[in-house]
């Protein structure tokens, strides 16, 4: 199974993203990791619409945005307009999940699925047949800088047997505290789309950072 490099641009120089995004592109970096926060599915706020497009409109690098919002239904054709490659939203949102995994898909965009560090990885089984890829978090939501939750590591492991014993073709996804160290724990376990923010930005080199971690 092929790995990727997701670069949490919450991690970046946000008063220099246009630079940013060409250093990724550089680096060997496979998509850029949007962060949505709406100050209620999560205490912190971001960035939205306006800035993705923006983005769009300046790099092809595939666009991995990741939905920390209460209601994301509401805003799937907003996001992919925006330019989204991938849609990741949580199944502890209040939004029906059979719905918004329709809508990413009748847009013709991938489609992920995450759950928080306490969210039993059960809960979303029954999606799996839908989606491409499932994101375990492995952190708290809500911030970067944050570190590796080791318990999440059996989760990626308990997901990845069920995957390969019921015949689906579905891409883990880890996002939170990843970096030289913790990469080989969600490996193992079977997570092979890598998010990393500030381990990445605050690298020396960004190049042998992405190295480590692939
Ligand atoms: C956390 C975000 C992550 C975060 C990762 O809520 O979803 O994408 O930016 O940042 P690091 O790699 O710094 O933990
Ligand atoms: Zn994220």
């Amino acid at each position: 199974m092929k790995t990727y490099i997701s670069a949490s641009i919450l991690g970046a120089d946000l008063l220099n993203l246009a630079a940013e995004c060409d250093r990724l592109k550089e680096n060997g970096v496979d998509m850029l990791h949007f962060d949505v926060m709406d100050g209620q599915f999560v205490d912190n706020i971001s960035f939205g619409l306006p800035v993705l497009e923006k983005l769009s409109k300046y790099t092809d690098i595939f666009k991995d945005v990741h939905l920390m919002i209460s209601d994301p239904l509401k805003y799937i054709d907003a996001f992919v307009k925006a330019g989204s490659d991938m849609i990741t939203f949580h199944v502890e949102s209040s939004s029906d999940p059979d719905e918004v995994i329709a809508a990413v898909k009748a847009a013709g965009i991938r489609c992920g699925i995450s759950v928080k560090p306490k969210t039993p990885v059960e809960e979303i089984y029954r999606f799996l047949d839908r989606v491409d890829m499932v994101l375990i978090m492995t952190v708290e939501p809500g911030f970067g800088g944050q570190g590796f939750i080791p318990e999440t590591a059996e989760k990626i492991s308990t997901l990845r047997r069920y995957i390969t014993e019921n015949g689906f073709d579905t891409d883990i996804q880890v996002d939170g505290g990843i970096n030289a160290k913790t990469i080989s724990v969600v490996r193992d376990a079977g997570a092979n789309v890598i998010v990393s923010g500030s381990y990445l930005f605050n690298a020396a080199s960004m190049a042998d950072a992405v190295r480590s971690l692939k």
